[in-house]
């Protein structure tokens, strides 16, 4: 099996999940968080280099605030629970996203797992939070515009290379595999720079039932796809 390097995933479905038990939206997430662990775990076991996984959107504001607080909540102790383990496989935490609005015990929570796991060599995991891929790329340009004001860069200069280095992923290799749990045949604002080629995989499946078993058969249909990159077949 080609082991995809750089694994992205929208972790949908929890609500529905929930819902379908009877149960509060914030018990899906809580089962998705579990989900989580596992996933994380079977990649870092696989090889895989940059796992990015999308926790909450900038759109995600809207929704009622009890389940804004509650995911936040999770978040924390996410943080608390899962460290230890992530640290003793040589896990690298890194964010996407703009955390500054976030409250302070999840900001804290995330600034330390980050800290904590900076010197970590194996398995990039991204946690997407007040995350979005256009407020990205407004991010990006309005640095860039901020180094030409200044007089560091002439615009002239910019490629598409020095354009993705501004970007929260800088460094990291674009999204091979992108995985969307829960149904729907949509990107949500999701890496919206770094999704160009990437290969789309969609499966009914709710988040919080979705296990390493299911993620190898994400790969092995990822294995089935002819990645042309705008070219054709050798
Ligand atoms: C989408 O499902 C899921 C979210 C908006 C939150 C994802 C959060 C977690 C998996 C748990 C916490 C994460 C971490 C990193 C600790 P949905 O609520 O949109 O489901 P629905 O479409 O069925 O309503």
């Amino acid at each position: 099996m080609n082991v995809p390097a750089h694994i992205a995933i929208i972790m949908d479905g929890n609500g529905r999940w929930a819902k379908e038990r009877g149960q509060i939206r914030l018990k899906g997430h809580q089962a998705g968080m579990e989900a989580l662990h596992d996933i994380v775990k079977a990649c870092s076991d696989m090889g895989v280099k940059v796992l990015t996984v999308y926790a909450f959107s900038t759109e995600n504001w809207k929704r009622p605030a009890d389940e804004v607080s509650g995911i936040f909540a999770l978040l924390v102790r996410y943080v608390a629970k899962e460290l230890k383990e992530l640290k003793a496989n040589n896990v690298r935490i890194r964010l996407l996203g703009d955390i500054a609005p976030l409250p302070d015990a999840a900001r804290k929570a995330v600034l330390e797992a980050v800290n904590d796991t900076a010197e970590d060599t194996g398995l990039v995991f991204n946690i997407a939070i007040n995350y979005g891929g256009r407020a990205e790329i407004v991010r990006a340009a309005k640095q860039l515009a901020q180094q030409a004001k200044d007089g560091s860069l002439d615009p002239a200069d910019i490629t598409e290379d020095l354009f993705a280095a501004q970007l929260y992923t800088a460094d990291l290799p674009d999204p091979d595999l992108i995985i969307r749990t829960g149904g729907e045949l949509r990107l949500s604002n999701f890496l919206t720079w770094q999704s160009a080629y990437s290969e789309i995989y969609v499966t009914d499946t709710y988040w919080p039932e979705f296990t390493p078993e299911k993620l190898t058969e994400a790969i092995e249909a990822y294995n089935g796809r002819d990645r042309r990159f705008g070219g054709i077949k050798a």
